[in-house]
Formats: structure tokens, sequence, C-alpha cells
């Protein structure tokens, strides 16, 4: 006899609260909606369709139920379910190609984890065993993942709970060109990073790891001449130049990876998860240039896990990039988001709590400020609790539309099959949600 599954929400939505952790949360407040199904860009509770317009966490790029990514994990759990990593197997082999292929530069040797979290481990190891040195820099308002050393790399208040952290981590501030001590100026912002190069001392510092546009820190895209820049100082200094596209890669930003926004610029190493196969089946990757993986012709390297490659996810990334080829779902994010992006900058003649709306194809953020002229944030950043992130989520969702708030900010990251007519409704959501921002950021009160 099969597995029984129940479709009964009220049991599903009693077991939840009984016996499950719903992750970043104080557990007692909580009652997450039951859902049943999803399709294309809409999440099913039975009856009731929900606008996904945050690609569950901004990782179901391609959409749910995907028929072709469906097939491919149907028919490889037919055939074969789990090899050990040291084996040869068709899928993995298959995928850890691909990747090759649409990544930028010479990236070209894969290794598979389970998510972004421990690709980033990962990548600091590697970074760390190619160059002998120890530090790592990143940005302050970034987020890499929720294992302790992944944490201790964020910037944000998630790191806290983390600390001490791992050792050999240092922050410096974001180029953030709408608020930031630098604005817009990328060599004001480079000469810091190389100040706090010269102070950590480069001969001991083995990488630079950022997010190409941070993500859920803020959607913060670096100024024109940044990542030239940084990479220009990494070369300099002999730092390895390591991006994280758990968020930005495949397709979200409207390129292949958001570091293609700088065109002609190659990390060294490049840390994925999520769009790779859409969240069909658990799976992320660290993938590093011809140099680094020679280097590990004869020297060992001192990763792995159970679940590297597994067969079932790695099916699933091959029918997705074959996907986002066949469908041309990279172009298509790139055309619906600069669509989506000047609706939703419509929006704020009419919502004077809107500061910026920015983004890049399909990742696109919106800056809620408390006026227009100070840009202060509607919400203080780092806020342990989030009032009027909650406010937002919940009238969106009386309209049928699930996004990712944050603090000061609402993200919309639909999937790249969205319709127009989907994303037109999301905008109207947003449109009627925004007067509680109004009102919060004229009286205080939600
Ligand atoms: C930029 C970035 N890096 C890493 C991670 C962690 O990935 P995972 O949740 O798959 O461990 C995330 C998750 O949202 C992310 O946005």
């Amino acid at each position: 006899m099969g597995v029984v599954m129940r479709t009964d929400p009220a049991a599903v939505a009693s077991d939840t609260r009984e016996h499950l952790f719903i992750s970043w949360s104080a557990q007692a407040a909580l009652t997450p909606l039951v859902i049943t199904g999803a399709q294309g860009a809409w999440l099913h509770a039975d009856d009731r369709k929900i606008l996904d317009f945050s690609s569950g966490l901004i990782c179901v790029n391609i959409g749910h139920g995907h028929p072709k990514v469906i097939r491919a994990i149907q028919e490889q759990a037919a055939k074969l379910q789990y090899v050990t990593p040291s084996f040869g197997e068709e899928s993995r082999a298959t995928l850890s190609r691909l990747i090759a292929e649409v990544t930028p530069g010479d990236l070209t040797k894969t290794l598979f984890t389970t998510g972004g979290s421990e690709a980033n481990e990962h990548a600091i190891k590697i970074a760390r065993l190619y160059t002998g040195r120890h530090k790592i820099l990143t940005q302050w308002r970034s987020f890499h993942g929720q294992s302790q050393g992944a944490m201790t790399l964020g910037g944000d208040n998630r790191r806290w709970a983390a600390e001490p952290g791992i050792t050999g981590v240092v922050h410096f501030l974001n180029a953030d060109p709408y608020r930031s001590l630098f604005g817009a100026d990328a060599q004001k912002a480079l000469a810091h990073v190389e100040e706090v190069i010269w102070y950590e001392g480069p001969q001991h510092i083995a990488g630079i790891l950022l997010e190409p546009i941070v993500g859920t820190s803020g959607l913060i895209i670096p100024p024109p001449g940044y990542f030239e820049g940084l990479r220009t100082l990494c070369d300099k200094h002999g730092i390895l130049l390591m991006v994280d596209e758990v968020m930005t890669g495949f397709g979200r930003t409207g390129k292949w990876f958001g570091i293609e926004n700088w065109p002609g610029v190659f990390p060294d190493i490049l840390t994925f998860a999520k769009g790779v196969n859409s969240g069909y089946v658990p799976l992320g990757g660290v993938t590093v240039s011809a140099k680094i993986a020679k280097h590990f012709d004869d020297n060992v390297l001192w990763a792995g896990s159970t679940y590297s490659g597994h067969p079932l996810a790695c099916a699933a990334g091959v029918a997705t990039i074959e996907a986002y080829r066949e469908e041309g779902l990279i172009e298509r994010s790139a055309r619906l988001g600069a669509s989506l992006l000047k609706d939703l900058q419509g929006l704020a003649a009419r919502h004077p709590s809107i500061g910026e709306v920015r983004g890049k194809g399909l990742f696109i953020g919106i800056d809620l400020v408390k006026d227009r002229a100070t840009r202060e944030p509607l919400e203080r950043w780092n806020n342990p609790m989030s009032p009027l992130a909650n406010a937002l989520k919940n009238e969106l969702m009386k309209r049928n539309v699930y996004a990712f708030c944050r603090w000061n900010m609402i993200f919309v990251a639909p999937p790249l099959v969205s319709t127009a007519e989907d994303l037109a409704f999301g905008v109207k959501a947003i449109d009627e949600t925004l007067a509680v921002a109004d009102r919060y950021a004229a009286t205080g009160a939600l």
C-alpha cells in the first residue's frame, strides 16, 4: 500500500502548529496558510488562488508545476535514486557541464550541495585552501545563509544569533547608491574597500564574497564600475572575487547571472542554489575557475557530503536549464522586468511612502521611507520585529497576493513564466496595500 497523504487542511494546520518549527519566527502567533497545490505563478489553498509574487523564497524561477521538470524527476526516480558521490552518474555529470556552459568566464568545475548556505561554506573553504589565506571580506548589508559560517558572512541581524561565529570574516560598507556615504560614486566605495584591505593585510585575505545585487538585505544595486573596480583590487592583491548568486542566478535579474549586469567582470568562485532547479528538489553548488579547479588536481578537496550531486536534484536541474533555454525565460525576465519596474515606479506618484523602486529583471524592491527628502527608512533596519512588513504582508494576502516583505522593503520577484495579467494583478494589490504604508509614514499608526 502507498503512503496515505492527508488533504484535510485542519489536520495539516494542527500538525504544523504542534510539531513543526517555522523558520526565523517566534512560533506562538503563527497560523500558516495550508497550501494544497500550485501552478505557474499561482499557489492554491484548496479553491483559493494566491499570486506567488516572490516565487516562494525567490527560488521558483520556472514557476510551479512545470511539466518538463516534473517528468525529469519522475523518470530519474524510476531509474536511479541515489549514487555515492565518488561514482559517475549521468544527471550530475550533465548538470555540471551545463553549469559550466551558462556561467560567465571560465568557471568550469562544480561541487554540488543541498542549498546555498552549504555552497557558501564550501566556497570559503575552497578559497582558504587555494590561497593559503584565512580572511574573507563581505558586506554588512548581505545575507549568505543560515549555517554557522554562512551566518557569520551575512551582515544583517540574522547574524547576531550565530555570534561569535567563525573567525576571519570582516565586513565592509555596501556600495548603495540610494542610501550610503558614497552615494552613486563607485570610486568612493572602492576606496573604502581598499582601505579595509590595507587595515586587514592583503596577504591575509583569501576572498571578497558578495551578492552581485544584494537580495533580502535591501535589494541594493551597486553603481556601474563597482565590480570592475573590485576585480582590479582583487587582482592587485591576489584576492579571489567570489559571488553569491544563490538569489540572483538563473535569470532572476534578466541575465543568466547577476554579475553579468557588469559585463566583462568574471568571478573566481560562484555559488548558486534556488533557481538552478527552481527549488523542486534541494540543490546548490559552488563553481570555480579553471585555475582553482586545477589546484585540486594535486591537492585534496576537503569537502563533500552524502547528498552531493543527488540524482533527483540534478535531473531537475538539467530539465530546468533546458527549459530556461527552450522557452527564452532569461530574456523574458529582462523584458517583463523592465515593464513591471516602470509600472511599480509609477505608483510613487500616488504613494508618498515610496522612496525608490529599483531592480533588474524580475528582481525588484520597493523601498519605503518616512520622508522622501531624508530617505529615512519607514521601518528601522535590523529591527527584531517587523510590524510594518507584517501589516503589508497581511494586506497583500487579503488581496490574494503573497510577497516577501521585510522591514521597509517589499520584494517583487515573480516566476519568470508569469503573464502580463499575473503581473497586473500583483501591481494592483500593491497599489491598494501601499495605503497602509502611506498612513504609517504620515501618522505612525498601522
Ligand atoms: C544570497 C543568498 N545566499 C545564500 C542563501 C542561503 O541559501 P539556502 O537557504 O539555500 O541555504 C540565500 C537564501 O535566501 C540567499 O538569498
